[in-house]
């Protein structure tokens, strides 16, 4: 069984940490891959990526934002309680190699996919500029450990509550128009965000990859559930993925195939918040 070892909640509720004793996949995962869990026997399989890891200790850590049904089920479970299934490393590693000047970009709760990214790329020897941003400061997660793992943190809020007002594509324009040139863009977030970034990016040539994150369900390319078009061919984000060269992925089907179920998920949401709501009564 997989125990919470730690829980810490990132942000006003919407952002949690789990610390998750899970020995075997701690011994393997690289930067970039994902693992699927499930609460329960009847639990839904929910793809996150793994935000870190720990072979000493034998655990992986995940970074979910609590969406639906299955994340407030996650949220839901204490310290000591476990999952029921988790089941990884999926997905390939990130290529990590010196190219010189690296930016990672990330919004949302995708800098908790960042995270071991950045660091892995100063550690493949690197200068690296991390350029994160949230809707407000209260959303904004892992300023600390992105400082950390790069040369040059910038941070960026919609509403400017906190650092550059404004989005990560500005300030990674400023880079991009500057003196010094970026050798690579590492892009995660939401899917509106990689595709203007990757949108900049192109004008001005520079090679960026991006973490996409259609709906998965076996996780191992037998389903094609996470097909996505990437250079005008079909691949599997699961196995194929989930980075791609962002230049050449098709954001709109992309979008279009993640609101599929939109319908069926916000009625399964709310049957679950009734069924909480009748338990406590
Ligand atoms: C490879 C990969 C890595 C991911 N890593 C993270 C992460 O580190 N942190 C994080 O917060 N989120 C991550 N996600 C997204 C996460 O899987 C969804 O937010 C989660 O499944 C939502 O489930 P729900 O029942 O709470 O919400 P629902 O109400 O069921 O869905 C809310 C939205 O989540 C997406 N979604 C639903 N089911 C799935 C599914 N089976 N697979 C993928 N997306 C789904 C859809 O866009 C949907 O509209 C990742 C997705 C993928 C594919
Ligand atoms: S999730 Fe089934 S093929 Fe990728």
């Amino acid at each position: 069984m997989y125990e919470i070892l730690n829980k810490e909640v990132l942000a006003q509720g919407t952002v949690v940490l789990n610390e998750i004793s899970a020995p075997r996949i701690a011994g393997k995962a690289k930067p970039g891959q994902f693992v699927i869990l499930k609460a329960n026997e009847t639990g839904e399989r929910v793809p996150l990526t793994m935000a870190d890891s720990d072979p000493k200790r034998g655990t992986i850590t995940i970074i979910y934002q609590v969406v639906g049904k299955s994340t407030h089920m996650f949220a839901d479970m204490p310290v000591g309680a476990s999952y029921q299934d988790v089941i990884g490393p999926l997905g390939k590693a990130t290529h990590l190699e010196k190219v010189g000047r690296v930016a990672c970009v990330g919004g949302g709760t995708g800098v908790a996919v960042l995270h071991p990214i950045t660091r892995g790329m100063k550690e493949a020897g690197n200068e690296v500029i991390a350029i994160i941003g949230a809707r407000n400061k209260d959303l904004l997660i892992l300023e600390d450990k992105m400082r950390a793992a790069s040369h040059v943190l910038k941070v960026c809020t919609d509403d400017g509550s906190y650092g550059h007002h404004g989005f990560v594509t500005d300030v990674l324009k400023g880079y991009l128009t500057g003196p010094e040139k970026v050798d690579l863009v590492v892009g995660i977030g939401p899917v509106p965000m990689m595709k203007f970034l990757t949108k900049l990016t192109k004008e001005y040539g520079v090679k960026t990859m991006v973490s996409l994150n259609p709906i998965m369900v076996d996780g191992t390319g037998m389903c094609g559930c996470c097909r996505v078009t990437v250079g005008g061919k079909t691949q599997f984000a699961c196995v194929d993925g989930p980075e791609f060269d962002g230049h050449t992925v098709d954001f709109d089907e992309l979008t279009q195939r993640l609101a599929a179920y939109r319908e069926d998920e916000a009625k399964s949401w709310a049957r679950y918040k009734e069924e909480c709501a009748c338990r406590t009564r």
